[in-house]
């Protein structure tokens, strides 16, 4: 805690809302400083061999490339152990059976890669770090009607990105319900996590066209709430909590486990159509996600949510979620930031 926030404690001050700048400021770079050295660089798995990430490429001819015919999915860890593993594997497969590409292994094998993935690199994760892994199938090098070619397989580490959202936990996320819709199960379907993202990257970037720390909300055709551009969302109305069903959205594995800990927790919980009336209204408002497992929002559309803070029930589930996962969530962000902050 900085000196400024102790003395607020003390003083018992309402809190400001902080200036916030993208990404807290900081350079994106693939190799960002870490307290001061250079993070090594990590090992990453192509098409049965082991390799410097830098050295993993993806030719112009892949399908991936320049199709975006490919699926994904990621887990993080929490002090490096692996957090829902089967569920992001599980779901992962049925992107490829879906979208009808072969990743070469059962799902076993992806376990046992994904797992070598993180101890390979594990004595390279930093003071207060922990790692997503990456696991990505494509089409592999093939022309424009070629559909039969050898997949490209991939599976990688990256460091969780905790400078992205630290500091909302405190003083909450900001978002704006954006004018590019979410895809049907009539188009492309949402339940796939595949890599045409390109209505998730303007949705994106129509948020932070309003704020630069904004996070999207996309609505469905219908102009249902559906989900964040990498996260689901969740009102609060009094005492019960509301997300919408799993027709437009991707099934979060995190929004899973928040239905589950509601569940232990008593709190009623229910998935319907949900509009943005029901968001201006909310007690509260949270997204789920892997890399920040639940991120309270309190605006939207530069309207106030609630108080203006973070609710009791989104604090009340980091807390659940922290036991699960054997971590305090908010703690490890914060100190992440902390220990890599100028001053
Ligand atoms: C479109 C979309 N919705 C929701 C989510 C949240 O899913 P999860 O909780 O499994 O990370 C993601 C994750 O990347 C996503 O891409």
């Amino acid at each position: 805690m900085t000196e400024g926030q102790n003395a607020r404690k003390e003083e018992g001050e309402p809190k400001k809302r902080k200036e916030q700048k993208p990404y807290g400021g900081k350079d994106l770079g693939l190799r960002f400083k870490d307290k001061g050295r250079a993070l090594k660089e990590t090992v990453a798995y192509k098409n049965g061999e082991w390799m410097p990430k830098s050295q993993v490429t993806i030719e112009l001819g892949d399908r991936g490339f320049y199709l975006g015919d490919a699926v994904f999915d990621l887990f993080r860890t929490f002090n490096g152990r692996p957090f829902r593993i089967k569920d992001h594997i599980d779901r992962f497969f049925r992107s490829a059976q879906f979208a009808r590409l072969d990743p070469g292994f059962t799902p076993d094998e992806l376990t046992a890669l994904t797992l070598e993935c993180i101890e390979r690199n594990e004595q390279l994760r930093s003071e207060f770090g922990d790692w997503s892994v990456w696991f990505s199938v494509t089409r592999g090098l093939a022309g424009w009607r070629t559909l039969d070619a050898k997949p490209t397989f991939v599976v990688y580490a990256g460091e969780v990105p905790f400078y992205t959202f630290a500091d909302q936990y405190e003083d909450g996320a900001s978002a704006v319900i954006t004018r590019s819709r979410n895809h049907t199960h009539q188009s492309l379907d949402p339940k796939v996590k595949h890599t045409s993202r390109m209505h998730l990257n303007l949705s994106d970037l129509e948020a932070r066209d309003v704020d630069p720390t904004a996070w999207p909300i996309m609505l469905d055709m219908e102009g249902n709430i559906a989900e964040g551009s990498g996260s689901n969302v969740f009102v609060v109305a009094g005492n019960s909590i509301k997300t919408p069903s799993d027709a437009t959205i991707l099934r979060g594995v995190t929004r899973d486990v928040v239905i589950e800990l509601a569940d232990q927790m008593g709190i009623p919980l229910s998935e319907e159509a949900i509009q943005p009336y029901d968001v201006y209204t909310a007690d509260e408002v949270f997204f789920t996600s892997t890399p920040f497992s639940v991120l309270p929002v309190t605006s939207v559309d530069r309207r106030e949510i609630g108080d203006g803070r973070p609710g009791p029930i989104a604090t009340r589930l980091l807390a659940a979620f922290s036991e699960l996962a054997g971590i305090d969530i908010v703690d490890q962000a914060q100190r992440y930031k902390d220990a890599r902050s100028d001053n």
